[in-house]
């Protein structure tokens, strides 16, 4: 390699591991695995040391990769907040083990092992006994200030009473969320027709990150803390520190043991390789830190990591199968993934019989044929992937895999718009599972929440041809459900799941459809499922318009008039009204008593869900009047209206650019800030 050549090739990895950081810490969906990333890394740090004279003060293997993102204030860590140098094998471990010999000559050392966790790391810093900032690790310099949505995580504690601990002190750990907390989510977000996170890690950084701390509240997370700062330090040994911040109300995690010697480290880790799949939370690795705090202090740190400790990491999961066809999908909204079939095989205490194909350039870029000899890896990822192709096990007349050019539903052209890389079919009004996806929508919690109809029960209805379009749900009788039944299988996970219409299920279906009718006009709105339609531009144009007659009938002119409602929006709700099949359903849906229009005389209607509540209400909504519309809700329902904030404050309602002061004050007193939609659930 010329040095003009290894320039090339540093200047190509640098900006690919950016890009890789970027996906990974700030929109928490990383595009390769760990150990791709770490072999680009590999790659450049010997690139770097072989050419010295390219060195690059803010290269990706200098700095960390940041998660700042700009919604938060920022803070400087006291400590910077290092990353780990990683492995994968044992030889390199041995020569971990042996750079900790030479540093420490003839003195004797232990070491502490513990379980690598995927999450996303955080500093607790306590002041007077207090929680006073819980900030992410950022750049490793400066972080987030995420105090508000940490108060929320049980596990954190917010008052240390213990008396061993001091005044102030800083609390390094992991926010995690456990597999099956995970799982509820996901389910929740796939049964609202949001995108699923890909794992744990990601939902976890994603979720410290939403702005609102009701939202937080609700996503179950949890803290597992590994690294106590004081100075000087309370302990000389760092197992010891663990075993006091248990002491103080930690949640530490009991796995971590006190090792003797590397071949000891090593069974510890041999132990959590094959272990990891059987706890409740996902680990990526071990750690090993050197036990004596006072030779940690001795080695110190590089720029980046410790030299101390050194991460242990497992390799992504994988195995070789034969690939058998490949299967097109039709989504919701029409995209077409392409699955691939397999030859069953056991990976990561699973047999795995499909594996997602993702899109045509997917397919190009590994010059997939059929019959070909894969290697499918399952990198935390929802379902596998296929990484590679043994070429060499390839017949000569093996035929190469192409992508459809029809709807395997509709038969339809399929059509890619230019720079995207999904396919579609663009017949939305009656390709079978767009259709089912319109009325899965409808029926979504933040629409008509009809969630007696969920998990797969629109599927049976419309297989049985019960169902072709959102009104035909208020037609439905008892003795057309009774009695039905069906099994259905996951295409892409596998999992089959058997439905069956017994008494008690059709009366809570029949149930849900009716009580759906008293679902206010602005849910109706959004459940319509016109593009470019989402809650918040179905409110504006409910509280605008006051029904929907007034809306249809609207010019373009004037539907550009509301607040926030541009070209696009206009055009698309004129579109959606002038067709007649949506005509018709509207006429339908009124003929059921669907709410399509705004009850005035509603808001006296007197409940007690707000009994003993204190609420502030802040910044600005749709319009005054509406604003004015929450405060009389509150009132109506029994809560009590203040202008100002103080412990005595339940919850602020929050609309944009609220006080201030009036957030800062409730983010001191730990008082939860919500949404003009959370306050409506708390009412519905
Ligand atoms: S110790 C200076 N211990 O791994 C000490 N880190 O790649 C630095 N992590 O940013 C960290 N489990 O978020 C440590 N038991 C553990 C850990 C752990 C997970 C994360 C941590 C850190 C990253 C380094």
């Amino acid at each position: 390699m010329t040095p003009e050549q290894a320039q090339e090739r540093i200047e190509f990895l640098r900006k690919e591991l950016h890009k890789h950081n970027y996906h990974y810490y700030v929109l928490n969906q990383p595009i390769i695995s760990d150990y791709e990333y770490d072999r680009l890394l590999k790659e450049l740090e010997m690139l770097e040391n072989q050419y010295p004279q390219f060195h690059d003060p803010s290269s990706p293997t200098v700095r960390v990769g940041s998660d700042i993102s700009n919604e938060f204030e920022q803070r400087p860590h006291r400590f910077p907040m290092l990353s780990l140098a990683n492995t994968y094998s044992y030889e390199e471990l041995q020569e971990f083990d042996n750079r900790i010999a030479r540093a420490l000559g003839h003195r004797s050392y232990r070491y502490v092992c513990e379980l690598k966790y995927d999450g996303t790391s955080i500093s607790l810093i306590y002041e007077n006994r207090r929680l006073a900032y819980a900030v992410t690790r950022g750049d490793g310099e400066k972080g987030d200030v995420v105090t508000a949505n940490v108060k929320t995580i049980p596990t954190v504690p917010l008052i240390i009473s213990h008396p061993s601990a001091p005044d102030d002190f800083e609390v390094r750990g992991e926010i995690m969320l456990s597999r099956k907390q995970f799982e509820r989510l996901n389910q929740e977000r796939i049964d609202n027709g949001e995108e699923p996170f890909a794992n744990p890690r990601n939902a976890a950084a994603g979720t410290l990150k939403l702005l609102k701390s009701s939202e937080v509240a609700k996503r179950k997370l949890d803290c597992f803390v590994y690294y106590l700062l004081t100075e000087p330090p309370l302990e000389t040994s760092h197992f010891r520190s663990l075993q006091l911040l248990g002491d103080w109300g930690f949640h530490v995690q009991p796995y971590s043991e006190l090792c003797e010697n590397i071949d000891k480290v090593y069974d510890f880790i041999q132990h959590w390789e094959k272990e990891r799949e059987n706890l409740p939370f996902d680990i990526d690795g071990v750690v090993v830190k050197l036990d004596d705090i006072t030779l940690q202090q001795q080695l110190g740190s590089t720029a980046k990591s410790p030299r101390w400790a050194i991460a242990y990491k497992f390799k992504a999961e994988q195995a070789i199968t034969r690939l058998l066809s490949v299967s097109f999908q039709v989504g919701r909204t029409g995209t077409i993934t392409p699955v691939a079939n397999l030859e069953p095989v056991p990976l990561g205490g699973t047999i795995v019989k499909r594996a997602s194909l993702h899109n045509a350039d997917q397919i190009a870029l590994l010059d997939l044929h059929f019959d070909d000899y894969v290697i499918i890896e399952k990198g935390g990822e929802i379902i596998p992937k296929i990484v590679d192709v043994d070429r060499s096990k390839r017949t000569a007349n093996a035929q190469k895999v192409t992508f459809i050019a029809n709807c395997p539903e509709c038969g339809t052209p399929l059509l890619r718009n230019e720079g995207e890389a999904r396919h579609y079919c663009p017949n939305e009004k009656s390709c079978p599972p767009q259709i089912k996806g319109k009325i899965e929508h409808f029926i979504g919690r933040k629409a008509m929440n009809i969630e007696s109809l969920g998990e797969g029960k629109v599927e049976l209805l419309f297989d049985k041809g019960l169902i072709r379009n959102p009104a035909d749900l208020y037609e439905l009788t008892f003795d057309q459900l009774y009695g039905l039944e069906k099994v259905i299988e996951d295409p892409v996970l596998g999992k089959v799941k058997k439905i069956s219409f017994k008494e008690k299920t059709v009366e809570n279906i029949l149930k849900g459809i009716e009580s759906s009718k008293q679902v206010p006009f602005e849910r109706v709105l959004f459940a319509l499922g016109i593009r470019y339609v989402g809650e918040t531009v179905a409110r504006k144009l409910a509280t605008h318009f006051k029904n929907i007659d007034a809306l249809r009938q609207a010019s373009y002119e004037e539907l550009m008039q509301v607040p926030e409602i541009g070209e696009i929006i206009a055009r698309s709700v004129i579109d959606w009204f002038s067709d007649s099949d949506n005509q018709l359903l509207v006429e339908r849906l009124r003929s059921h008593g669907i709410q399509l229009g705004i009850d005035d005389t509603k808001q006296t209607q007197i409940s007690n869900a707000l009994a003993g509540k204190t609420f502030v209400i802040t910044g600005s909504y749709a319009t005054p009047q509406r604003r004015k519309e929450l405060e009389e809700l509150v009132v109506a329902h029994g809560g009590k209206l203040v202008d100002s904030v103080s412990s005595k404050t339940s919850y602020i309602v929050a609309g944009e650019n609220p006080g201030p002061s009036k957030i800062q004050k409730a983010q001191q007193l730990g008082i939860l800030i919500i949404t003009e939609t959370d306050f409506l659930q708390m009412i519905s």
